[in-house]
This record gives structure tokens, sequence and C-alpha cells, in this order.
């Protein structure tokens, strides 16, 4: 079964447009598809590119796309869903998105998510048993200036150690190992 946004979540709309525009990630998207003239035969292209910048896919950038390129938003998430390769929100009552694009990677990423691993017992695209936390980890939000960059519950978040990425993640992984 395709998994459609309720109507309810389509009146939204508005609300994220608005959001959008304040936010560096979604404007790399938005000239991302404007490199493709917003067709909508780059909706595969774009939804990677969408994955890359924010992890995974959630609703709210579903519908940004859908919007973008003049698409009905079943589309869009039947795209979503069927293909292995995306990955659509995750069930983790918070999310840890870990930066891997190379500015962030070589400024210690990568000793970043194998302290999170460590401390969660998770890999990337896992979730706690406890459902409390998802990691995942992106190519590059576009906060490569502020390197590295996690982002937390969608709070991107600056020059992050291993140090004060456990600290962060406290109380949301108290039960990891
Ligand atoms: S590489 Fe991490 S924000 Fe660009």
């Amino acid at each position: 079964m395709i998994a459609t946004p309720s109507n309810k979540k389509q009146n939204r709309l508005p609300k994220i447009l608005e959001h959008a525009s304040g936010y560096k990630r979604f404007q790399i998207l938005e000239a991302h598809m404007k490199k493709h003239q917003f067709k909508q035969e780059a909706l595969i292209e774009v939804l990677h590119k969408a994955q890359e910048l924010f992890g995974y896919l959630e609703d709210d950038l579903l519908l940004f796309v859908a919007y973008k390129l003049k698409l009905p938003a079943s589309r869009v998430y039947g795209v979503a869903t069927f293909y292995h390769f995306f990955t659509l929100k995750p069930q983790g009552r918070h999310t840890c998105v870990v930066c891997m694009g190379t500015a962030c990677y070589v400024r210690g990423a990568d000793k970043l998510l194998a302290a999170i691993q460590e401390k969660a017992g998770i890999k990337p695209g896992e979730t706690t048993p406890d459902s409390e936390l998802s990691l995942l980890t992106a190519r590059c939000i576009g906060a490569c200036g502020i390197a590295p960059a996690v982002v937390y519950d969608g709070a991107v978040t600056p020059r992050q150690t291993p140090e004060t990425a456990l600290q962060r993640l406290e109380g949301w992984i108290s039960h990891g190992h």
C-alpha cells in the first residue's frame, strides 16, 4: 500500500513554505530543483539530494518537493516509499543526524559518529530498542562553515565533539549501552 499524506498534512503547506524559506537546507534543495528546471522527471534525483541534506525524508520535506515540482503528494510518497535507498522518517522519538560530508569528516565527524554509536549501541539507520533515538548520517547538510555539524531533532548544531554530542544526547540514550 502506498502511504499518502492526510489532508491535514497538506493543509500545512503554507506553514512549511514559510518555515522552509528561512532554512539553508531547503534553499540548497530548491536551488538543486531549479538546476533541473523543476522538472518532474528529476524527482528521484531531487529526493536523493533531499536525503543527502536531511539524512531522511520526512513529511514536510516530501510535501515541499511535491509542491515545487507540481506533483501530487501521493506520487512523491509513492516513489519515496518504493525505493529501498530512501529512508522515511525513522521511528525514534528523537533523531540525530551526523553530517559525514567532507568538511565535517575532516574535522572529526567520524569520531563523533563512533562515540554516538558506541554509547547508543546502534548503527546509522537504526533506532534504539526503547525507540528513544534514531541515528542517521547525511552527506552535507549545507553547514560546512560550522563543521562538524550534527542535527538534533531538526536543529543544526555547530562544531560538535564526541563530548558535546554525548552530552546533548544524554537522556535520549540513557538506556543505551
Ligand atoms: S560537509 Fe557537513 S555541512 Fe557540509
